[in-house]
């Protein structure tokens, strides 16, 4: 395991992350489901494109109600996927090329048919019946309280076996664990150390937020939507818990990582999740997933970031996932926004996690309802990535989802030999990013701009760059900045050229204040 030189800022602080989706990211068996085997193939893809770790969404033995967030093992991986033996081998390649891996971890809830499941169902005096939550309802036949499941419904099933019912905060496939027992703690770590033992980098612990909770199981305040009803879990019972995973990985050396899932829209209450330090090492906070092309929401976003976060916390940014619409789809199909989004993503001061196909500028596929197979309704950002130009696009058979729009023109090949496509565009981005000390480990200070700006530095010893993001779709004249040097820009502007004063409309530029190298004759 590499460790960082002593005083230098752990590796995701300073890492890119690339979210890979493995039913859809590629093939190696031809069945036309993503596989291990054809991660592994375009492992040195990701080398090239120069991201730092990957996130491989739930590789488990799976009956898939949810696509593998609904775990039946947790210590093996699902034979759509392969098996340990091919983890082991991609997880050895990918550190070979320098990539880390982290694994998404799913603790709030397991598969109904988890073995552990199995046995706490059959019976109300199993050893494991308080492994799950179980209650009664109500004298009048109703569920023990008024929670709602995330994919709509009650968050209970009546068992008739037992006559009572179990807790599932998403689909009835996926019922809650209960933390409270030592038992379950002790299980659930050992499955950690299991994946720590061969040797993964971290975790993306899934809506980790959510597994404490108050025994008393109070009803929620009924006049709050739906959304916030599911969102508003966050029991002070959960720090504990995540002090005791912190401790599981601090038993590793190499700074072994969780990133959790805290899917709360409030960034001061996401602040409290990475504890003193003892907590998570980083949380995710979806503000940016629902910020849109829109500079005020950006401007908030940033400056609560900066408050809330950044005295004691590493900040993340992310702008897709396989739980969202994709964000060009979101700005309007735009691919110009979208590109103009990844230079705020990549130049913000936090670690950045990118979502398969994002670099290719793929919007969601149009999924007929026929063909859909997600309960959540997110079948469209979980489309096949292009890897070629010709169908089936380099997949050895046709994928099991429909391909995004415009595969051929948008595919990693055709891409990669367009000067200017938003698949080198990224690339560029993550290069200077590596090479800045700015933008990876420095401060960020908001400059004032006009509303339909968004302005920044970031400043590390010896070395400054400004950001400017201009949303309107006319040009932005940006004051005192003329003449420095053009570092990257997401559209119409040469790198290594001075800036002229203006940028475009919907384009970011990253703009270096020295002077332009003079060029020899
Ligand atoms: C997380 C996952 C999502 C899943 C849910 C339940 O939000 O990202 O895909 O459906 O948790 O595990």
């Amino acid at each position: 395991m590499r460790t960082e030189p002593a005083g230098e800022p752990p590796w995701w602080r300073r890492a890119v992350v690339y979210q890979v989706y493995p039913t859809s990211f590629a093939d190696g068996d031809g069945d036309g489901w993503g596989d291990l085997a054809g991660i592994r193939s375009r492992l040195p893809y990701l080398q090239w494109l120069g991201v730092d770790a990957v996130w491989l969404s739930p590789i488990y033995p799976s009956p898939h109600a949810d696509f593998g967030y609904d775990v039946a093992d947790y210590c093996d991986v699902d034979a759509r996927f392969g098996d340990l033996a091919s983890f082991d081998a991609l997880l050895e390649e990918a550190h070979a090329r320098g990539i880390r891996v982290i694994l998404d971890w799913v603790p709030n809830h397991t598969s109904d048919r988890h073995p552990w499941f199995l046995e706490s169902r059959a019976a109300r005096a199993s050893t494991r019946r308080d492994w799950y939550i179980w209650r009664d309802g109500t004298r009048d036949g109703l569920p023990p309280n008024n929670w709602r499941s995330a994919f709509g419904g009650p968050a209970w099933t009546f068992d008739d076996r037992t006559a009572e019912w179990y807790l599932h905060l998403f689909l009835p496939e996926q019922p809650d664990l209960n933390w409270a027992r030592a038992e379950v703690r002790e299980a659930m770590h050992a499955t950690l150390r299991f994946w720590l033992d061969r040797g993964v980098d971290g975790f993306r612990a899934d809506v980790v937020h959510l597994i404490g909770k108050d025994p008393a199981l109070p009803d929620q305040d009924a006049s709050l939507g739906e959304v916030d009803r599911v969102a508003i879990h966050d029991d002070p019972r959960t720090h504990e818990l995540l002090r005791g995973l912190r401790r599981v990985l601090d038993e590793y050396p190499g700074e072994r990582m969780m990133v959790g899932e805290v899917n709360l829209r409030d960034t001061l209450r996401i602040a409290t999740y990475y504890g003193a330090g003892d907590e998570l090492h980083l949380a995710f906070n979806f503000l940016a997933l629902e910020a849109g092309f829109d500079p005020a929401a950006w401007r908030t976003l940033v400056e609560t970031v900066g408050e809330a976060l950044v005295p004691r916390a590493w900040p993340t940014w992310v702008l897709s996932n396989h739980d969202n619409p994709r964000h060009r789809t979101r700005f309007g199909g735009s691919e110009r926004r979208a590109r103009a989004a990844a230079v705020l993503l990549l130049t913000l001061r936090g670690t950045p996690f990118l979502f398969q196909g994002e670099e290719l500028g793929l919007e969601d596929a149009f999924v007929p309802p026929a063909a859909r197979l997600d309960p959540g309704g997110r079948d469209g950002a979980r489309a096949p990535l292009p890897w070629t130009p010709e169908p089936p696009h380099g997949w050895p058979a046709p994928p099991f989802l429909p391909f995004p729009p415009e595969p051929g023109g948008r595919s990693v090949e055709r891409q990669r030999g367009r000067p200017g496509s938003t698949l080198l565009l990224y690339r560029g981005l993550l290069a200077l990013r590596r090479r800045s000390a700015a933008l990876r480990d420095g401060d960020l200070q908001l400059v004032d701009a006009p509303p339909e700006v968004l302005r920044f530095v970031r400043v590390a010893a010896g070395e400054r760059l400004e950001v400017a993001v201009n949303f309107s779709p006319e040009p932005a004249a940006l004051a005192g900045a003329e003449g420095s040097t053009i570092m990257l820009a997401s559209d119409d502007l040469a790198p290594g050229q001075p800036f002229a004063g203006a940028v475009p409309p919907e384009c970011a530029v990253v703009l270096s204040p020295s002077v332009p190298a003079q060029k020899r004759p």
